[in-house]
């Protein structure tokens, strides 16, 4: 079976990554490389984890948020359904059963909020992870500009968290913001995605919270349990 590790160690994969990373840091997007990828691997894995989804549909959520990007080596405009017709044939190439292709790409080319919706859990999970990928290192080193709102509230979020009750079901995405930007300009530029975030959580039979410097945003119950976002020892 097909899993992360082959896919880290293709090159069609590598260069797609890097190609799409390279696109979005030339147009002066918030940084959109490896360290992205990784990130919404091992948070949509863990958040599936936590709520005891089979070990290979945490596999096809690690895949699938590793390579939900590569469409932005097109274009960024409908860059989830475009990802998902590249990651499509070479998927099949490397001989994945054509069920976990689908629910793999189904899940890429739902994961932006002007095309897409959770569609299933691998879709749900990766959503969530991408969304709450805010924090001040995605705003390119050097390259702070003031006058940009994403530069302005990605690099005053000083800290950043996901953490799943399993037990009353509630994922959480808190975020700790300086006066760099304010939670106002932050709910300007994520309200859709937050919105989106809701709905995936509601997927999978949860609730999302939104906390921002200690305060429940979208008035939802308070939670006690660990975070998914960091890679396990
Ligand atoms: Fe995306
Ligand atoms: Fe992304």
């Amino acid at each position: 079976m097909i899993t992360l590790r082959d896919i880290k160690a293709n090159d069609n994969f590598c260069a797609l990554i890097k190609w799409a990373g390279k696109c979005m840091e030339t147009k002066g997007y918030t940084e959109h490389g490896i360290r992205h990828c990784s990130y919404v691997s091992t948070t949509a894995r863990n958040i599936l984890s936590s709520l005891d989804y089979p070990e290979r549909v945490r596999e096809l959520a690690a895949i699938a948020g590793y390579i939900h990007d590569i469409g932005n080596s097109v274009n960024r405009k409908n860059h989830g359904p475009t990802g998902a017709c590249l990651a499509f044939p070479l998927l099949m190439e490397m001989g994945m059963d054509i069920d976990e292709i689908c629910m793999i790409t189904s899940a890429v080319g739902n994961h932006e909020e002007e095309t897409g919706s959770a569609v299933n859990e691998v879709s749900a999970a990766i959503i969530i992870a991408d969304k709450s990928d805010a924090h001040r290192t995605r705003v390119g080193r050097g390259k702070y500009n003031p006058e940009d709102i994403h530069d302005r509230v990605n690099y005053a979020i000083r800290q950043s968290k996901v953490m799943v009750d399993s037990d009353s079901r509630i994922i959480q995405f808190s975020i700790e913001m300086d006066k760099t930007s304010s939670v106002m300009e932050f709910m300007q530029i994520y309200m859709t995605r937050m919105i989106m975030c809701e709905n995936a959580a509601k997927y999978l039979g949860c609730e999302f919270q939104l906390v921002a410097n200690g305060q429940p945003i979208n008035n939802q119950s308070v939670i006690s349990g660990g975070r998914v976002d960091e890679e396990s020892a």
